[in-house]
């Protein structure tokens, strides 16, 4: 036998469920902030990855999917959506452009990383990504959005923001930072060791408990912000706050990939276990030029369908739709026409097999029909159907070719 491979799962039955109802209502929200769909390829070649979430990335550098294809070139199954969408934009020259792109997509994303709850290394997530407005606004607007969706699925959350600086202000932090870590460098656990040559900032996010202990006196990413970063951040926590959406800041935040600056922020929920981020994302004005597009600030986030699947609850099932049954083989030839026109309008469950009304009944009730018709022996003789409205009990009898008119 076959199964998946490991962290990797079906989405089926009550899971598919979820997942439908995940994506359609956060579909609905993201339509209303004016985001369209956009859908880009799960391989992607791997440099757009390394340009883009960082060679110092644990993505880039120790989970990506990646393998050279069939034409030698070296590919990879996308570990997460903004680079691809942000390569479709310039692909698409839309960078040319003088307009705002909101765009909002779903899909498979792929991390060999240690599988455990709530983290696989097949796992979906909804996001999105606007291009083109540079204002704080917007970064409020996002964060808006994720609320909605996640007060629409009924989950609770705790959302942590935090600003990483511009390009004026993060190199001088930068060096702080680098100058703190050197003092206390031998404390610090190999990853960290590592993270102090090629990406610094990533040190202050270290799971480590002795890493965060002597991370306390660090200097700090919020006390070393530029005016125009400190103001930003200061009129986000403002808009939250009149919006009455509670917030912490967290000014070791930063973000396991490396393309953000201002803001940052994560949504964590405390009812799913050590894999508590349930949405992350941030602003990254940087990155379309890094990717040789013309200078375009931008603002995204995704949220994790599997994360949130557990929270979800599902609306109670309606009774929908005909289950259509007949106690002989005559009966469902004339139930397979029946059937081929309801079903441009209605959901349909046809029974193949010629049972009695009473078994058919049962049946009816599995299927969660709202109705039920049936074929006996005097609506055959009749050319009638016998049709019962399992909610309201309600019975009649029609004649089969009258049924445009009757249903
Ligand atoms: P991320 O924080 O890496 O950000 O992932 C976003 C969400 O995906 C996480 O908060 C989590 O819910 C879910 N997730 C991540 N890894 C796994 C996993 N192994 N298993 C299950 N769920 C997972 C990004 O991917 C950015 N592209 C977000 C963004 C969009 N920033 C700007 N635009």
């Amino acid at each position: 036998m076959i199964n998946p491979l490991r962290g990797m799962k079906d989405l089926a039955f009550e899971d598919s469920q979820k997942f439908v109802h995940i994506v359609t209502t956060a579909i609905k929200i993201a339509r209303n902030y004016g985001y369209s769909y956009i859908e880009t390829p799960i391989l992607e070649e791997t440099a757009l990855f390394k340009r883009s979430v960082g060679e110092s990335s644990d993505i880039v550098g120790k989970e990506m999917y990646q393998f050279q294809d069939k034409g030698d070139n070296d590919v990879c199954m996308r570990p997460e959506g903004t680079a691809g969408i942000v390569r479709a934009f310039i692909s698409n020259k839309l960078d040319r452009q003088d307009s705002n792109y909101r765009f909002y997509y779903y899909g498979p994303m792929f991390r060999y990383e240690r599988p455990q709850k709530g983290r696989l290394r097949s796992f979906h997530q909804f996001g999105c990504e606007s291009f083109g407005e540079a204002s704080v606004y917007e970064d409020f607007t996002i964060i808006c959005m994720i609320k909605d969706i996640f007060d629409s699925l009924n989950i609770g959350f705790t959302l942590k923001i935090n600003s990483l600086g511009c390009k004026d202000c993060m190199p001088a932090y930068r060096e702080k930072l680098i100058a703190f870590l050197g003092n206390i460098k031998n404390e610090l656990c190999e990853d960290c060791n590592r993270r102090i040559d090629t990406n610094p900032i990533r040190v202050l996010d270290c799971k480590t408990e002795k890493c965060q202990s002597m991370l306390s006196g660090s200097p700090k990413l919020l006390d070393n912000l530029c005016e125009v970063c400190d103001s930003d951040f200061e009129k986000l926590k403002l808009l939250l706050e009149n919006m009455g959406i509670k917030y912490e800041c967290d000014s070791n935040l930063v973000r396991g990939l490396d393309y953000y600056n201002k803001t940052a922020f994560e949504f964590v929920s405390n009812e799913i276990g050590s894999q508590s981020a349930i949405a992350g994302g941030g602003r990254y004005d940087r990155l379309v030029e890094f990717l040789d597009g013309k200078p375009t600030p931008a603002v995204g986030f995704a949220l994790g369908i599997e994360r949130i699947m557990d929270l979800v609850i599902l609306p109670e099932p309606k009774r929908e739709g005909y289950y259509l049954g007949s106690m002989n083989e005559d009966g469902i030839h004339k139930l397979l026409e029946v059937a081929n026109f309801l079903r441009k309008n209605h959901k349909v469950t046809l029974e193949y097999k010629s049972k009695s009304l009473k078994s058919h009944l049962k049946s009816a009730d599995r299927a969660e029909a709202k109705s039920i018709i049936f074929i006996g022996d005097d609506e055959l003789a009749n050319e009638t159907l016998w049709i019962k409205d399992l909610e309201t009990k309600e019975e009649k009898i029609i004649k089969i070719d009258s049924i445009e008119s009757s249903l």
